[in-house]
């Protein structure tokens, strides 16, 4: 399942991370890089342990948090700190799957990457290309969203960053793991949700039929998921 989610981010919280971030260290991206992905990745990300990755990083963990459609689609156990990456003119990463396991900075915690999350940092007039691209089993998606918009994904799927011709690409990427480790399992729990959401909007807060399908949610989540 891929979801995209509207202004995750304020127009003022996506211009207080852009000026941060302007002033942050910049390195090669490859340096948090597996192997076989290095060789196909061209870009700059800020060092993950500076003052500057930490304080926008913050900024984007308190709107996941206030954000039902991302709790609902990620179902997060553990967030990884938001890293940031910039893609200038013949930068790009080329098709490659993320690790399936990252140790958190400075850390000796690891986790198990399941939904990756992408936060766009510029609008998409600023820059020519660079959009990101996912292989789903209903075909590729091709994802170039406004500034302070974020698409969720599975992070066992396959997707690249096509290269920039013009202009800058800044985002945040992130992973998650998830209470529910099974894609699919993720799925039919988000669908579920969506549709209480929907009815109680519909029918009003204490419709029986949300109760019902709520209490099948919830004992669902109970087999499922890992705490
Ligand atoms: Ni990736």
């Amino acid at each position: 399942m891929l979801i995209t989610i509207a202004d995750l981010l304020t127009a003022d919280e996506v211009a207080h991370c852009r000026g941060v971030l302007a002033r942050a260290p910049w390195v090669d991206g490859r340096a948090t890089a597996g192997p076989i992905s290095a060789v196909v990745k061209a870009n700059r990300q800020v060092e993950p342990t500076s003052r500057e990755a930490i304080e926008c990083g913050e900024v984007i963990l308190a709107a996941l948090n206030r954000n039902p459609d991302f709790l609902s689609a990620a179902l997060p156990l553990r967030i990884l700190p938001p890293m940031f990456n910039a893609y200038g003119p013949g930068e790009h990463f080329g098709i490659h799957v993320d690790n399936a396991i990252r140790n958190a900075p400075g850390s000796r915690e690891r986790i198990r990457t399941d939904v990756s999350t992408t936060v766009f940092l510029s609008e998409p007039d600023e820059y020519e290309g660079g959009e990101l691209t996912v292989e789903t089993p209903f075909g590729v998606q091709s994802v170039k969203l406004a500034a302070g918009h974020a698409v969720v994904y599975p992070s066992t799927s396959l997707h690249e960053v096509t290269p920039v011709t013009a202009g800058e690409r800044l985002a945040s990427f992130f992973w998650t793991q998830s209470m529910v480790r099974d894609e699919g399992e993720r799925t039919l729990l988000f669908d579920l949700d969506q549709t209480i959401q929907d009815l109680r909007r519909a029918q009003g807060e204490e419709d029986p039929h949300a109760v019902r399908l709520s209490f099948v949610y919830h004992n669902l989540v109970r087999r499922w998921a890992e705490t």
